[in-house]
């Protein structure tokens, strides 16, 4: 099924047969009711967070693009309405997982503030547009409310470049005559600082260095895109990246990597209702701090050969485990909720610390809370005592990540577990709950 985004007349509505409307609607809910042990093979959709900023890179170029395993969730939606708002040409073809982007008759560089608030990606806008055009209008960008999430990394280093930008309203004006390579440091490894830099470094002709990058997976994919487009780029000791840009970039056709946080969060779901699962096309080697947590569970994890597929076998007895989040290559802090949720079930007392978001812990803790989990939190840290049962109730996903968590503890809840706010399941997931439906899970949508 191909969905066609014709100007001015988005088909975000279009549907996926079998799986969850991608259209959210407020009225439907998630029914999640105790499943019997999760077993067999799974395979991992593309990567949410690479897929987005390999979209808007396109920018930096002029042309038709393919994008394969593009995964079919609301935020690419939302991220191929904003392309096309900028004169893009886009096909999805659904079916297929393939997006076609063609950037030829892209001129304008102003986001209108409805599409720039459905999620914090929009922002990386900002640096293909400045490098292409010298310019771009857009408001602050939204996303979940998982702490302040401030953009002042990505300004700082742009005025560094030679931009200067303009507040009012709101809406930030960007403008350069033009940018230029330099030697830029971060004081924190942003993944989107260190996303939206690198971009535009690589439309410069000259060596822009950015000190302290993030090197999440996800900016190495980015990072193969820009290399196909013809950008040279290395990465140097310590988390140093050097881009040498060129004054003009390709099309492009790009296998998006498989979703990182999509595995951990089916390897949870095996591991928390004690079954089995093999992901054959996750690469384990992307995931290791996760994987070792897993491991000091109780939980039996190989790998498969060539860095290619993860096997989980569950323990009966999961123990506790205690764990910090970090940037790459520390536990990332996307599946620190899921994480929580397995722990409500594990024995011993668990202790986590949230050093990434400010604000990433009570979401979902509030809601485990009422299912009986048993945590307490002070500061930006949790202690999980580990219980016998959780008990299915009324919950409310209040992001992406929380809903995750949140369908998890319902597989293990006794009774049923009723899940609003999908819109964020369906932000961050392709049919995930398909995929666990079909290694046994007991979920469906429900029309309110
Ligand atoms: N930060 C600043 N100033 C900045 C930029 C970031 O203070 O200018 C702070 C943030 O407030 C946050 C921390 O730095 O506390 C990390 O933010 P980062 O910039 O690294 O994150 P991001 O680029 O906004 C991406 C992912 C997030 C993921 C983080 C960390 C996308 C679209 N989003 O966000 O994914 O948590 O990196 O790995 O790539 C999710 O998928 O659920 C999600 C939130």
């Amino acid at each position: 099924m191909g969905i066609s985004f014709e100007k001015n007349n988005v088909q975000a509505t279009a549907t996926f047969p079998d799986i969850v409307p991608v259209q959210v609607t407020p009225e439907l809910e998630l029914v999640i009711e105790e499943s019997p042990p999760l077993e067999g093979e799974v395979a991992i959709s593309g990567a949410k967070n690479a897929v987005l900023v390999t979209i808007v890179s396109l920018l930096l170029t002029s042309g038709k693009s393919i994008l394969r395993n593009v995964p079919y969730s609301q935020d690419v939606i939302h991220m191929a309405q904003l392309m096309q708002e900028l004169g893009a040409l886009v096909d999805f073809d659904v079916e297929r997982r393939l997006l076609s982007v063609d950037t030829s008759m892209v001129q304008k560089c102003v986001v209108s503030a409805a599409i720039m608030k459905k999620m914090r990606a929009s922002v990386l806008v900002a640096g293909p547009l400045l490098a292409r055009f010298g310019n771009v209008e857009m408001a602050l960008p939204g996303g979940d409310l998982i702490g302040a999430r401030p953009i002042d990394f990505h300004i700082k280093n742009f005025e560094k470049m030679g931009a200067s930008f303009f507040f009012h309203d709101e809406i930030i004006t960007g403008s350069c005559h033009r940018l230029k390579p330099t030697r830029l440091v971060l004081e924190y490894p942003s993944v989107g600082a260190t996303e939206n830099l690198m971009m535009a470094a690589a439309l410069l002709e000259g060596k822009t260095t950015i000190i302290n990058a993030a090197l999440e997976p996800e900016v190495t994919d980015l990072i193969n895109v820009l290399r196909q487009m013809g950008a040279k780029i290395t990465v140097e000791f310590p988390a140093t990246i050097v881009i040498e840009g060129s004054a003009s970039l390709k099309p492009v056709d790009y296998t998006i990597m498989g979703d990182r946080l999509e595995a951990g969060t089916l390897l949870l779901a095996a591991a928390m209702t004690k079954g089995s699962i093999v992901i054959p096309n996750a690469s384990p080697s992307i995931l290791d701090v996760f994987l070792l947590k897993l491991s000091e569970m109780g939980h039996q994890v190989e790998y498969g050969a060539n860095d290619q597929g993860i096997m989980l076998h569950a323990t009966s007895t999961p123990r506790a485990v205690s764990f910090r989040t970090a940037p790459y290559p520390g536990f990332p802090s996307d599946l620190q909720a899921p994480m929580i949720a397995a722990l409500c079930v594990s024995s011993g007392i668990s202790n986590i610390q949230e050093t990434v978001y400010e604000n990433r812990l009570l979401p979902h803790v509030r809601e485990l809370q009422k299912m009986g989990g048993q945590i307490q939190i002070k500061g930006d840290r949790a202690w999980v005592t580990g219980v016998e049962a959780l008990y299915g109730t009324q919950v409310i996903a209040s992001d992406i990540r929380a809903s995750a968590a949140l369908v998890l503890a319902g597989l293990v809840s006794k009774g049923t577990t009723i899940m609003t706010g999908l819109h964020h399941w369906q932000r961050g997931y392709d049919a995930l709950e398909k995929k666990l439906v079909n290694l046994g899970a007991r979920i469906s949508l429900r029309e309110v």
